[in-house]
């Protein structure tokens, strides 16, 4: 590895962000919206349908996208919007019950037909139109609706029509009104992606500069703003966002920034080691690097119990990173990794909103009274986009695509007393089936691919003698967000070597089992 600094690139200005409003109705893609918009390099918002048109103004928008929704325009209780919102000048795009809701509230009319559409359904084109420009007539998309718009709005065309809806999309260029019934967001939408890039360049012309140059330079002047010159202080956690924060953080104020990396010992194989070589030797991060390895060993002898554990974890890491915080003295900032994702689930978009701290997720949950000020560089970022960031920055691929890791570590991936002995095994078994996983080009498929060592033994032949020794589980699952999951379905020779390899390699282990469960019934974690 390189003993040379590493230059991070100090990107063009970037144009001002100027955010695609992505009013949310309640449907379950609203979010999905918002990320296809930031994919064709526009920034975007999710805003709640309440939302004021003097809000909404004071955004300045390019564009608004009213999202789908799973009631009826016309039932009691059906999310509505301000009607100022089609006042302020910039075009508006419904999708589904958006595109219902636009037809209502301007003198079109929405009915429930004979015919509801669910799943991939055929789409005509009709005449010229700014949403199917350079798009072909004929094509699929996901449809999921039992009310169809019967007329559109008086002034708009209709564009597009499918056999059960003959308003499929509408467009009325000169009131900058735009619906479709389908979801252009969804991937059973091939040419969904298309249509929302005609939307925002043609109609709304907004420019594709949402890059991740765009981002570091926001987000670190942002971060100069705030942070003045005070003190400002990263716990690393080895994970993706807290590198990604640390080094927007760094690039923005530099030496103010100091980072603690707590070594609880629970780390994979390398992970302490790049850790450091990363920040400390390579980017000249100043890193107070702290080996507490015995001290969680120790708190954690005999603990068996999963919550008494992450609890242990939970203290201990605390405690460490608060001697360490009081040794620099006065420090006012402290980074946090929040995404997105975690804005809205705590019913926040936008400013304003009070920060929250991950309280299950996260052994880097600082407690509140350690009276800090937050900054939260990756706020506005969904977690695709921390890692476009990263790599911009220059964070090796290990690091921006590292598969999440839970912070109390291998110590919930023990089932029974963390010992150090189990803890090497665990750690060398996890290494083979990372490397064939990754051999396999599977790495970046798999949400989580990991070893789990319970603490039974059992009976086993090796040469001419026997053996009693421990099993090691592979748990590899698919999933969008961790909600839900289910099992990877790896390959039968993948599997083989995983296994072959751990048995021969690793003397104490004499099996090697497979974890079929999906979650629910079961947590992708065995702890
Ligand atoms: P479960 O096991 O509940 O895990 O299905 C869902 C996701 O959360 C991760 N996880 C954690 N992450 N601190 C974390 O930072 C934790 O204490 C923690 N527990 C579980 C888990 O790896 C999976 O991605």
């Amino acid at each position: 590895m390189s003993e040379t600094a590493n230059v991070v690139p100090f990107p063009e200005p970037a144009p001002e962000e100027r955010p695609v409003l992505v009013v949310d109705c309640g449907g379950q893609y609203s979010q999905l919206i918002a990320r296809r918009i930031r994919e064709a390099r526009v920034y975007s918002e999710l805003v709640p349908h309440s939302i004021s048109a003097a809000g909404a103004q004071a955004r300045r928008p390019l564009a608004l996208v009213l999202s789908g929704g799973p009631a009826s325009v016309y039932a009691d209780g059906a999310p509505q919007i301000d009607q100022g919102l089609y006042e302020l000048g910039v075009p508006v795009l419904g999708i589904c019950y958006g595109m219902q809701l636009i037809a209502q509230d301007r003198g079109g009319r929405v009915d429930r037909t004979e015919r509801s559409e669910f799943g991939r359904t055929e789409l005509r084109a009709e005449g010229e139109s700014e949403l199917f420009a350079g798009l072909p007539e004929d094509q699929t998309c996901w449809m999921s609706h039992r009310d169809s718009v019967v007329a559109a709005p008086p002034g708009a065309r209709v564009v597009a029509a499918s056999d059960a809806a003959p308003v499929s999309a509408f467009e009325d260029r000169e009131q900058g009104l735009y619906g479709v019934q389908f979801h252009p967001e969804v991937v059973h939408t091939p040419h969904g992606q298309d249509v929302l890039k005609n939307f925002l360049y043609r109609v709304a012309e907004a420019p594709p500069a949402w890059t991740a140059a765009a981002v570091i330079e926001e987000e670190t002047a942002r971060i100069r703003a705030q942070v003045g010159s005070e003190q400002l202080l990263c716990a690393l956690s080895g994970g993706v966002d807290s590198a990604v924060a640390a080094l927007l953080a760094y690039k923005a104020v530099g030496d103010q920034l100091t980072c603690v990396f707590v070594d609880h010992g629970l780390l994979r194989r390398d992970e302490a080691e790049q850790v450091v070589e990363t920040f400390g030797r390579s980017f000249h991060v100043p890193l107070v690097h702290v080996d507490a390895r015995e001290r969680f060993l120790t708190r954690l002898a005999g603990v068996t119990d999963p919550e008494q554990k992450r609890r242990t974890i939970g203290e201990e890491f605390i405690r460490v990173f608060e001697e360490e915080a009081a040794k620099l003295g006065s420090v006012r900032f402290l980074i946090q990794g929040t995404l997105y994702s975690d804005v809205i689930e705590s019913g926040g978009s936008g400013d304003g909103v009070a920060a929250t701290i991950k309280s299950h997720h996260n052994v880097g949950g600082l407690p509140e009274e350690m009276d800090f000020d937050l900054v939260e560089p990756l706020r506005m970022l969904f977690k695709d986009e921390v890692r476009r960031v990263g790599e911009e920055l220059g964070l090796p691929e290990k690091m921006v695509w590292r598969q999440p890791f839970p912070g109390p570590g291998l110590a919930i991936r023990i089932i029974g007393d963390v010992t150090e002995e189990r803890l090497a095994i665990l750690r060398d078994a996890d290494a083979i089936l990372q490397d064939e996983i990754r051999r396999a080009g599977l790495y970046r498929d798999l949400w989580q691919s990991f070893a789990v060592l319970p603490a039974i033994r059992s009976v086993g032949v090796q040469g001419d003698e026997r053996t009693y020794a421990y099993p090691i589980i592979i748990r590899a699952v698919t999933s969008e967000d961790a909600m839900t999951a289910d099992w990877a379905r790896l390959p039968y020779d993948v599997l083989e070597t995983i296994s072959s390899r751990i048995i021969n390699e690793i003397p104490g282990v004499n099996r090697v089992a497979l974890d079929l469960s999906s979650k629910p019934p079961a947590t992708i974690e065995w702890e």
